[in-house]
């Protein structure tokens, strides 16, 4: 059994759990701690410290991987879309890494939830190209080819007739414009049609919160590629952090999972 633990840093929440990397089993509660309001880099470190304690982990040598909303290029977060803009060009491995005192992996939160859907989910044994997406503050974006992951696909701000994607089609849109179901999936036809257009997928996977409602909008898209949903629900994030945070072993490389 090798343990990690995976923590995914949201607008809204900031969640934690150990995980058995080589089931994808929590052998931990879930605990959830509020985003402190303006989302500024020392008090959600202050809150990731929080969480580590309350889980409990006393291993020093326990990897810890941790996902968040932005583009993170060799642990720098690079944007900001839905958080404050003081993490733009911010080390945020390192500053997690001295205030933890301790190695940490740092990743987009997009990417953390396709890797785990493609190990424990979704998307296991599932050749060609997969397409994660989350809809949900914003649209957060994965591509994993033949189980290996491409970072940093930031599809979600794809300019569509004129808007940033995730600004019509997120799932704070259908909520904030009070669109109905029918209405959310034309604005979705259009994203998913356009992005299965520029890269042809084997496989569409949504994510996100809303997407326990899927039979309300999956129903309604018309794509070539079968679109479907997450299954690891609100866990994908922990899970893909914490298998991301530990080395894969030489066979599962060779491999490319
Ligand atoms: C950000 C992505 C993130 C997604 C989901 C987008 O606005 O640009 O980096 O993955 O939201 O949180």
């Amino acid at each position: 059994m090798t343990l990690a633990v995976g923590i995914d840093i949201g607008g809204t929440g900031i969640k934690g759990g150990i995980v058995d990397v080589d089931s994808g089993e929590r052998i931990s509660d879930r605990i959830k701690i509020s985003t402190p309001s303006g989302g500024e880099p020392d008090a959600i470190v202050d809150c990731v410290l929080d969480l580590i304690t309350q889980l409990g982990v006393d291993d020093d040598r326990m990897p810890v991987g941790v996902c968040f909303p932005a583009i993170v290029l060799h642990g720098r977060t690079m944007s900001a879309a839905n958080v404050s803009k003081r993490w733009i060009g911010l080390n945020a491995e390192k500053l997690f890494e001295k205030a933890l005192g301790r190695d940490i992996h740092f990743v987009n939160d997009a990417d953390a939830a396709g890797v785990a859907e493609a190990r424990y989910g979704a998307a296991q044994h599932e050749d060609g190209l997969v397409i994660m997406t989350t809809l949900g503050t914003g649209i957060g974006s994965a591509l994993i080819h033949n189980g290996v992951l491409v970072p940093n696909a930031e599809l979600g701000h794809l300019e569509i007739d004129g808007y940033d994607a995730e600004s019509r089609a997120a799932n704070s849109a259908r909520e904030n414009e009070k669109l109905s179901w029918a209405e959310w999936a034309e604005r979705l036809q259009r994203f998913y049609s356009h992005v299965e257009f520029l890269f042809s997928p084997d496989l569409f996977i949504v994510g996100g919160g809303v997407s326990k409602y899927y039979e309300e909008f999956l129903p309604l898209l018309k794509l070539r590629a079968p679109i479907v949903p997450a299954e690891l629900r609100n866990n994908a994030g922990i899970l893909g952090a914490a298998a991301l945070a530990v080395r894969p072993t030489a066979e599962q490389q060779a491999h490319g999972r």
